[in-house]
């Protein structure tokens, strides 16, 4: 494999160009394989099995398509199906959840830390145990908050539904005094500012992405994979459904194009 090879990122969907967009702001010489399951879309209601199957399936195709790296984009997967899929791929494999809970750790002084996410992220416990495996007297407020994916695809990011459904959701978190709360869900960081609102500014936002994305950079250096000065990067991306609503709100996640979207078939 050439270090010239894309990093492979696969989400359960669109959310996933969050980590995109930041990986290729932190990495921009970096060629990116992207591929969003919109054919099985939502992972977050769905079990543990079944997320995992299919976790294996694309990142699979991602390896075979010469993948250097695999990010599972989707906090859902990397919840329940990173052990799975690190046993099983010959090439590194970076989550989510580990580099979300390290950062919240870092950045809470009280250690009493709050994570938002899908039914299955929260019901997994990724990363609550994540957390108390640094921090053992930490105490963790955790809330799914199903909708909030929803409101995003939909583009209302802001105004009194986003705001009225955000606070009921954090009511709990709130009660339970956090410091600092994970985005742990590829959606979250769009809501940023409307879940800061709710909370105050004497409350950290962790975005899970962009620490996994400094773990990326850290293993392509520590693994030498990092491509090459003189190469021209490329920036792919595919669908395991009809790419044309995909490409219709993917400008949403994104600030800058995106290359053209094409169906992918998963061997
Ligand atoms: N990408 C998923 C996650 O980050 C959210 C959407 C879904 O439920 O599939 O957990």
């Amino acid at each position: 494999m050439t270090t010239d090879a894309p990093i492979g990122i696969f989400d359960s969907g669109i959310g996933g160009l969050t980590v995109f967009r930041t990986i290729r702001r932190l990495l921009p010489q970096e060629s990116i394989l992207y591929v969003g399951d919109t054919a099985r879309v939502p992972y977050g209601n769905k079990t543990a099995e079944t997320v995992t199957g299919y976790s294996l399936q694309i990142a699979q195709w991602l390896v075979n398509h010469g993948a250097k790296i695999v990010v599972v984009a989707c906090n859902t997967s990397s919840a329940v199906a990173l052990p799975a899929l690190q046993q099983s791929l010959k090439v590194p494999v970076i989550g989510m959840i580990g580099p979300g809970a390290r950062a919240a750790v870092r950045s809470s002084h009280t250690q009493r830390i709050g994570v938002i996410g899908t039914a299955r992220t929260i019901a997994s416990a990724a990363y609550d145990n994540a957390i108390q495996g640094l921090a053992a007297k930490a105490v963790v407020a955790s809330q799914a908050c199903p909708l909030l994916v929803s409101l995003v695809e939909e583009g209302w990011l802001s105004g009194p539904i986003a705001e009225s459904v955000v606070r009921r959701y954090l009511e709990p978190l709130q009660k339970s005094n956090v410091d600092t709360v994970i985005l742990g869900c590829t959606h979250y960081p769009l809501l940023a500012p409307v879940i800061q609102d709710c909370l105050g500014s004497s409350v950290t936002l962790i975005d899970s992405g962009e620490a996994a994305a400094e773990v990326v950079a850290e293993t392509l250096v520590s693994q030498n994979l990092l491509a090459s000065p003189a190469h021209k990067p490329q920036w792919q991306c595919g669908v395991t459904d009809m790419p044309a609503p995909f490409a219709e709100i993917a400008h949403r996640f994104l600030d800058s194009p995106l290359p053209q979207i094409r169906h992918v078939h998963l061997e």
